[in-house]
């Protein structure tokens, strides 16, 4: 099976296809996410937040991101993996962000990385792409520049910051990035940043005009604590509560360990019963 590529994706734009992006984490997320068809599957920093339990994306290391590239890459065929360059591996120097960069397409095995940042960041996507990595690029809500942005909050309200989301969009284009996700900004932004790109936007929250959607796995599938729904961004449409039924499963089996219901012969291996006669009879 050959998996989706640049081309591809770049395609369904130019045919008005949308595209299917998704985060996984793991591999058995990652196999499901394939299963199902999504196109893109991103393991995002964002596990540092809803997998290891960080406040935020900051605390997250290439080695985390490496570890779990890695068992998407191995729960995947056909989908495009793209894997986030995390919080410092790219910001200092263009030297970093190669290295990086290498370590998780060629470690890792993803097919394409991810940064956050616009005009700013315009060269080091340049760089990468020149040394043969895709890139796809991040603006408006980028959770690695928190502390900056003062919280989660709507992007490029103003017209002064639209602008500049606008200039973010075609400076990455120009620099060879195939896709951009647009986060938590106005839906009419993003749909007028879509409108004006060649490569496809990817939507966070930026409305229906973008070219494809991504949401965050634990979000979609509400898995996750019972305070974490409290926190849920407006753009999250959660369309099951598999953490309402992992833990009403739980609390069965842990009623039926202390109630000795469980394990019953059904689950339970037997033995010969001379054997049995035997030990008994030793013993
Ligand atoms: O880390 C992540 O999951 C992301 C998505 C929110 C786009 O960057």
């Amino acid at each position: 099976m050959t998996r989706i590529g640049v081309p591809e994706v770049l395609e369904k734009k130019e045919r008005g296809e949308k595209i299917v992006m998704l985060t996984a984490y793991d591999f058995p997320s990652a196999r499901i996410a394939e299963e199902a068809g999504v196109d893109m599957v991103l393991v995002g920093d964002s596990l540092g937040m809803v997998v290891l339990g960080y406040d935020s994306t900051i605390p997250v290391t290439l080695d985390d991101m490496l570890h779990h590239t890695k068992a998407v890459v191995r729960g995947t065929a056909r989908a495009m993996v793209v894997s986030d360059l995390p919080f410092m591996t790219y910001q200092a120097s263009v030297e970093d962000a190669i290295r990086n960069a290498g370590r998780l397409m060629q470690e890792g095995g993803c097919q394409a990385v991810k940064l956050e940042g616009g005009v700013h960041m315009a060269e080091t996507v340049r760089r990468l792409v020149q040394a043969g990595m895709p890139v796809v690029g991040h603006i408006g809500l980028t959770p690695q520049s928190i502390n900056q942005l003062g919280g989660y909050k709507v992007q490029g309200r103003t017209q002064a910051a639209a602008e500049r989301l606008l200039e973010d969009a075609v400076a990455l284009q120009q620099a060879g990035a195939f896709a951009i996700v647009l986060e938590t900004i106005p839906a009419p932004l993003g749909e007028l940043i879509s409108k004006r790109l060649r490569i496809p936007t990817i939507g966070i929250g930026a409305g229906a005009g973008c070219d494809g959607q991504v949401q965050v796995w634990h979000d979609l599938l509400s898995y996750s604590t019972t305070f974490v729904p409290k926190h849920m961004p407006r753009h999250v449409k959660q369309y099951t509560n598999v953490g309402e039924e992992m833990r009403k499963a739980i609390e069965a089996y842990a009623a039926e360990v202390r109630a000795g219901t469980f394990p019953t012969t059904k689950e339970s291996f037997q033995m010969p019963r001379e054997v049995l006669e035997d030990l008994t009879r030793t013993r």
